[in-house]
């Protein structure tokens, strides 16, 4: 097949998105029973993974499970607190770029809880150095904040907050069995959030839910401009692990995209077309500085907690509990390490590199040469010259950028970069 067929080929097919590998078992191959290795590492980020949630929502594809009592998620802790020490105190040199909490629902956790995750944070960052574009982040939603968690919150050091609203009308929200907070509530948090020292919230919103219409996103970028937040991050749904869900063509989905953008940049937000993140501050990207390295910089970063999955210049792992349903009986394990570790040749790390990108719409021939350890430009030609010749990426500087047109088809454009024994599985 020429690079055009395939191209087309994988035009209208949902497979082709931002996920990599696309099937686990293409990995099978490089599969080994031993922890992934960080000696080569000299910057790494952190995530830490909490995966409770006060309800599930159904178009999401993270792991996680309904919230348990406070002794199991006490427990889910001390396990988490001896996973990040042991890494830690076996890697005093590594220079911590980022640190995002996440799930799930971090802030679910009930407040002594929620402060010994935080005095987990604290006590790694005493181990480590941090770069001087650190910036942490921690993941919550509206209807599980408190005054309390939001002072901790900033006590902590931590001044991003990021809080997920998907959509604003009431009936596609309840189609996906998720409630939110009203207009007022969610004013008063982001203002109290704001006053206690958090200086950057950004908002989660979706596109490509059942439901979602024109009028539906026009009252999601009245709430945005109500709330006016320093930043929002925009998810196309994704459908890899939540067979079953309908799937808006790929018109629709760049018609909903275009909206939100265009909303947002009328707002007074900066983002180049195609980009997820958008900041009132352009020099942030609107991204934690753990997506920041790790997104636009190919940092390797270590992931903590059941699921969470590590990068490093040797390959990719993830901890217990990846793909599983039921969760809820590894939170009695002595740890979360010791799932799955994948030693990958070069070829598929800057395939999952770019996969990576392909979320902030953009690919870095720089970081994508340090990887395969070639001239990525020679490397990748044909398929550059493709790109660009039919208008789908354009070149500026050492970074290749989706235009408008690749936009609508970003996930078979990405993939055209894959290892070439992918190209022809689907
Ligand atoms: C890990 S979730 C945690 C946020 C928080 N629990 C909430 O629901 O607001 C982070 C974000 O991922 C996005 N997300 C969840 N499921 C998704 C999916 N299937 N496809 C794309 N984005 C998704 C949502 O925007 C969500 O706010
Ligand atoms: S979207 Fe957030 S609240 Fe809903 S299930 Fe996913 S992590 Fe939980």
């Amino acid at each position: 097949m020429t690079i055009e067929e395939l191209f087309n080929s994988r035009k209208e097919n949902p497979i082709w998105n931002t996920s990599y590998p696309l099937s686990p078992e293409q990995w099978a191959q490089y599969r080994v029973d031993q922890p992934l290795l960080f000696d080569q590492e000299t910057e790494l980020s952190f995530y830490v993974h909490i995966p409770f949630c006060r309800q599930l929502c159904s178009f999401c594809e993270y792991t996680r499970m309904v919230c348990p009592d406070e002794k199991l998620q006490y427990k889910y802790l001390r396990t988490l607190d001896d996973d990040v020490s042991t890494f830690v105190s076996a890697h005093p040199n590594i220079k911590l770029r980022g640190f995002d909490i996440g799930g799930g629902t971090p802030t679910l956790l009930s407040e002594d809880n929620f402060c010994y995750l935080l005095q987990i944070f604290r006590e790694a960052l005493d181990w480590v150095d941090v770069s001087s574009d650190f910036e942490p982040s921690i993941e919550g939603t509206f209807d599980t904040l408190s005054e309390r968690k939001l002072e901790l919150i900033a006590e902590t050091g931590i001044h991003r907050l990021s809080l997920g609203i998907q959509s604003t009308d009431k009936q596609v929200l309840c189609q996906h069995h998720r409630c939110n907070n009203d207009l007022t509530e969610m004013r008063r948090w982001v203002n109290t959030a704001m006053s206690k020292g958090i200086e950057k919230v950004n908002l989660d919103l979706m596109y490509g839910l059942e439901g979602q219409t024109p009028e539906t996103i026009r009252a999601d970028l009245r709430t945005i401009s109500e709330l006016y937040p320093q930043q929002v991050t925009l998810y196309e749904l994704r459908t890899n692990m939540i067979a079953n869900k309908k799937v808006p063509s790929k018109l629709v989905l760049y018609e909903q995209y275009s909206q939100y953008y265009n909303g947002l940049i009328e707002m007074g937000y900066k983002a180049s077309f195609g980009e997820n993140a958008f900041s009132l501050n352009e020099t942030d990207r609107g991204l934690s500085s753990y997506l920041r390295s790790r997104m636009l910089e190919a940092v390797s970063y270590k992931g903590f907690g059941i699921s969470a999955q590590s990068m490093s210049k040797a390959g990719i792992s993830y901890n217990v509990g990846k793909g599983e349903l039921n969760i809820r009986r590894l939170i009695d394990l002595p740890t979360y390490e010791g799932g799955h570790t994948y030693l990958l040749p070069k070829e598929e790390l800057a395939s999952k590199y770019i996969a990576i990108s392909a979320y902030n719409g953009s690919l870095s021939l720089k970081h994508l040469s340090e990887i395969i350890d070639k001239d990525a430009k020679a490397e990748y030609k044909e398929i550059i010259d493709f790109c660009i010749n039919t208008k789908l990426l354009k070149q500026i500087d050492d970074n290749l950028i989706v235009t408008l047109k690749g936009f609508e088809h970003i996930g078979s454009v990405f993939s055209l970069f894959y290892t070439r024994q992918k190209q022809t599985i689907f």
